[in-house]
């Protein structure tokens, strides 16, 4: 495939929804193609898996929620990332199967090879070329998530969940970073904005030119 896939993740708060806009404005200004895309919610049936799943005031069963997670992913994959991909495009993708590992394996401790099989089924195998974890410390998350919550913009199901849960999260997508460091970089995201987005462009530009030039070999 002659695109570039790209996944952002990272604990709640950790910053990198803006991150990810601040890169595909600066890829679209160097005069690349790129989808900015997001799960859960990439697709016009994730969008409805996401106001499911996020919805403050429903206690969901983590079976179902892993289900949907993977069906929400099965869906962008299909209808979205792979065509996308084979159409040329770098897509950024705000979360991906690593937050599977990490919220549905670490956070709700389904068992690893479970939570292999329905990645793998989800997916097709498709991995991302390239992940970028935005690492943050759990107090600093939950401190940026509650003056989210103040400043009332989107609290949902999983910003409640408690500092343990996020810790164990947090530690899953440190251990997936170690697992695979040449797909898997961590940026600190405890800094200011810009210098987080430094950070992004200095990881990012040279692994497209290098994907790139390995492409079209
Ligand atoms: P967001 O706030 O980064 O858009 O993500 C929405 C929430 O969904 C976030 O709390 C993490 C959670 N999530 C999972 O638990 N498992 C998954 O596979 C994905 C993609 C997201």
């Amino acid at each position: 495939m002659a695109g570039a896939f790209i996944t952002f993740e990272g604990i709640d708060g950790s910053g990198k929804s803006t991150q990810l806009r601040m890169l595909a404005s600066e890829l679209r200004q160097r005069g690349q193609q790129v989808v900015a895309t997001r799960e859960p919610g990439g697709t016009p049936l994730g969008t409805r898996l996401r106001e499911a799943l996020l919805d403050a005031q429903e206690q969901v069963d983590p079976l179902a929620e892993l289900l949907l997670y993977a069906a929400d992913r099965a869906q962008h994959v299909r209808a979205l990332v792979r065509p996308a991909l084979e159409s040329d495009h770098i897509i950024l993708s705000d979360r991906y199967a690593d937050a599977t590992v990490a919220y549905q394996g670490a956070g709700r401790g389904f068992p690893d090879q479970l939570i292999a099989e329905v990645v793998a089924l989800a997916t097709g195998g498709l991995m991302p070329d390239l992940t970028l974890i935005f690492d943050l410390t759990v107090d600093e998350s939950l401190r940026r998530t509650s003056r989210r919550v103040r400043d009332d913009q989107q609290a949902d199901r999983l910003d409640a969940e408690d500092a343990a849960f996020h810790q164990r999260v947090r530690d899953a997508y440190m251990r997936i970073a170690a697992a695979e460091p040449e797909r898997v970089k961590i940026i600190d995201a405890s800094g200011a904005v810009e210098e987080t987005h430094a950070e992004v462009l200095k990881l990012v530009m040279p692994f497209l030119e290098k994907h790139r030039s390995g492409v079209s070999l």
